[in-house]
């Protein structure tokens, strides 16, 4: 065994689920200043070739909706309580009958396996052994069946679908034959999103070979070896596996099935529903004039998105309106993603009525650093950011976090200002 992996091994069976270490003899060197979420950025940018890191990161348009999904976090601020015995700390979570041992999952993500060696099944892995969900993007490029097998239980599906009967069904029977328990439909596409940002870096998808291209991918020697050549010469040319007609990543010519997505209607989740035996989840929402028609359709659970602010600029940071969604839902599970990449931003989210929620870009990061390591140890940073900062807030379980814990980062307690400024 190599140092490393008895360096990894060490790190990833320290203490108990939950209690927080910061002891930095145990964790490989790599990682050794991985003390946050935020900090596997950098490393992943000087990784990734140009043109896909952009394709990551970015938002849409003038990223109005990125930096919202930020800056909605920092305009609440905390309001611990103190002497409280909080030695009795607990953050596993139950959702959908299952026992998790955190309340963050990883997001789905299209092309992790372009930024990460086997990205889908590297974080499918990572979700298994740290026993957070991981949830296949539909846009992956291994094979639903193959992940599964790879992730177990802790791995879900989450389907781009057509507004279409035949290729619905055909995917619903595909999902449940390969053992999926839980099917997400994303609803927030249905046309492709304005991403001037990849035309700028020259992503395309799928790419097409050109000199920028390549010399881009020239310029990251460590990705061309480790992830690109590595793949193709164990696997060949990944192709786009789990929706519609299957195409390669790399073509010239090809192009890939995004048709009578704009036909997709609540009568297809209720056909979903029909057809579907597990828990079906619709994540996409942003208002809670919605929540009705989900409920009345049979899902189980709403993940509040806008899809990391990556589809329609200016949309709402899902944080200001899991309130009022979380009010209209009756007995469905609500989650949240978009922007969470703090233990204190999970605390946030569960005050205004999230159960659960999903982290998506620094995951991929970490799984582009230093593979399921790396992502085993992003998931252990949030977990224990989490448990200290239930500390320091002064509770023990997470249904204790209440929007009493919380008030506007601007505001004074009690004090409503009169006199302005002119
Ligand atoms: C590279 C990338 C690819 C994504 N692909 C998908 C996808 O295939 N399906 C989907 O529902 N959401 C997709 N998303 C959105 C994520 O599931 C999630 O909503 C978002 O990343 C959460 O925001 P965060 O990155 O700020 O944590 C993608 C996000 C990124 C960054």
């Amino acid at each position: 065994m190599s140092t490393t992996d008895q360096d990894l091994n060490q790190h990833l069976a320290s203490g108990d689920r939950g209690t927080p270490q910061r002891t930095s003899a145990t964790v490989p060197s790599a990682l050794r200043m991985m003390l946050a979420l935020e900090d596997f950025e950098e490393p992943a940018r000087r990784y990734i070739p140009k043109p896909i890191y952009g394709y990551v990161s970015g938002g849409v348009e003038r990223n109005k909706t990125l930096d919202w999904n930020r800056s909605a976090f920092d305009d609440l601020a905390l309001v611990p309580r103190m002497l409280i015995n909080v030695s009795q700390r607990a953050q596993k979570t139950s959702l959908f009958g299952q026992s998790y041992d955190a309340p963050f999952g990883i997001a789905p993500m299209g092309g992790t396996s372009l930024a990460s060696f086997e990205g889908d099944l590297v974080l499918a892995r990572a979700g298994a052994a740290e026993n957070v969900p991981m949830i296949l993007s539909g846009a992956s490029l291994t094979p639903l069946e193959k992940v599964r097998a790879a992730g177990g239980r802790t791995t879900w599906f989450q389907a781009y679908l057509p507004g279409d009967t035949q290729a619905i069904t055909e995917l619903v029977e595909r999902v449940a034959q390969a053992g999926y328990d839980t099917l997400v439909l994303t609803v927030d596409i249905p046309v492709g999103a304005n991403r001037e940002n990849n035309v700028r870096n020259g992503y395309t998808s799928p790419l097409r070979p050109t000199p920028r291209l390549a010399w881009n991918c020239l310029m990251r020697p460590r990705w061309l070896v480790g992830t690109a050549l590595r793949t193709y010469f164990s696997k060949g040319m990944p192709h786009f596996e789990n929706m519609g007609k299957r195409t390669p990543l790399v073509s010239r010519t090809a192009v890939r099935e995004r048709a009578q997505r704009d036909h997709l209607n609540w009568k297809h989740v209720a056909l979903m529903r029909r057809l579907w035996k597990g828990t079906l989840i619709v994540k996409g929402i942003l208002d809670k004039a919605d929540v009705p028609f989900a409920r009345d359709n049979g899902v189980d659970g709403i993940i509040v998105s806008n899809h990391g602010g990556r589809q329609l600029d200016s949309a709402t940071a899902p944080l200001r309106v899991l309130p009022g969604i979380a009010a209209a839902a009756g007995d469905m599970t609500i989650m949240m993603d978009s922007g969470i990449r703090r233990g204190t931003d999970v605390l946030k989210a569960l005050a205004l009525g999230a159960k659960f929620v999903f982290v998506g870009r620094p995951m991929l990061y970490a799984a582009a650093v230093a593979g399921e390591t790396g992502v085993r140890h992003a998931i252990k940073l949030l977990r224990d950011e989490i448990d200290r900062d239930m500390a320091l807030v002064g509770i023990n379980k997470l249904n204790e976090m209440h929007s009493d814990r919380l008030m506007d980062a601007r505001g004074f307690d009690g004090v409503t200002l009169t006199k302005s400024s002119a």
